[in-house]
């Protein structure tokens, strides 16, 4: 029997997408109203670029979104109006001065993920160091009110990262997409109304 991910693999090619990720971030996006009109978003692991390619159809020619990941390049189109990748490394301060040049964000979303090494408590350790990463960027990059989504893999300290959101955002919770089903791993803590200061 074909197994969930290669099914929602397909599912995305087919649909022109370069990974199944585009289906977690449609069930985010149902879920929750993260995404306003002409919004500013910052996509942190953007790479091959499934989320970017969901959020500027949604955008619809408005806003701007900003990709950012270790990849060299993803599929969206190199010169695609309010379109900028950056290639790096999100600890890197260049990176980071790169990051910021492009704020306030209305909306951070990261599905930043470590390679995995097989072993869980590594693999929840270095996924948690990314989304704290990426919580120290949004406190400083998020405009008052706006969102973040982040992916976390379950296993290293998720309590004290929701009691942080709960500190920086007027409500946060968590939330396992469908398309996530298959992953038990992996989970994705959404913030929203974000308390600047
Ligand atoms: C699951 S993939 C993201 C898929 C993407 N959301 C999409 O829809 O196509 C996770 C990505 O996180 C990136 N990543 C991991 N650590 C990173 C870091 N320190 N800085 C930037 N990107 C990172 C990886 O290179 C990888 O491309």
């Amino acid at each position: 029997m074909p197994r969930p991910q290669d099914h929602f693999g397909r599912k995305a090619r087919a649909e022109g997408y370069p990974a199944r990720s585009v289906f977690k971030l449609r069930e985010i996006l149902e879920k929750f109203p993260l995404l306003r009109p002409r919004a500013r978003v910052l996509d942190i692991g953007a790479a091959p670029g499934s989320f970017s390619i969901l959020l500027l159809e949604k955008l619809k020619g408005g806003g701007e979104v900003t990709g950012v990941d270790l990849a060299p390049a993803i599929a969206v189109p190199a010169g695609t109006p309010g379109y900028l990748y950056i290639s790096g490394d999100i600890f890197e301060e260049g990176v980071y001065t790169r990051i910021r040049s492009r704020a306030p964000f209305d909306l951070i979303v990261s599905d930043a993920a470590p390679a995995t090494t097989g072993t869980r408590e590594l693999d929840a350790a270095q996924s948690m160091a990314l989304a704290e990463r990426v919580l120290d960027i949004a406190a400083d990059c998020l405009s008052a009110g706006g969102s973040l989504a982040v992916k976390i893999f379950q296993g290293a300290g998720e309590r004290e990262y929701l009691a942080r959101l709960r500190s920086r955002f007027k409500t946060a919770r968590g939330f396992k997409p469908q398309a996530s089903r298959s992953e038990s791993f992996e989970t994705y803590y959404i913030g929203m109304g974000f308390i600047p200061g």
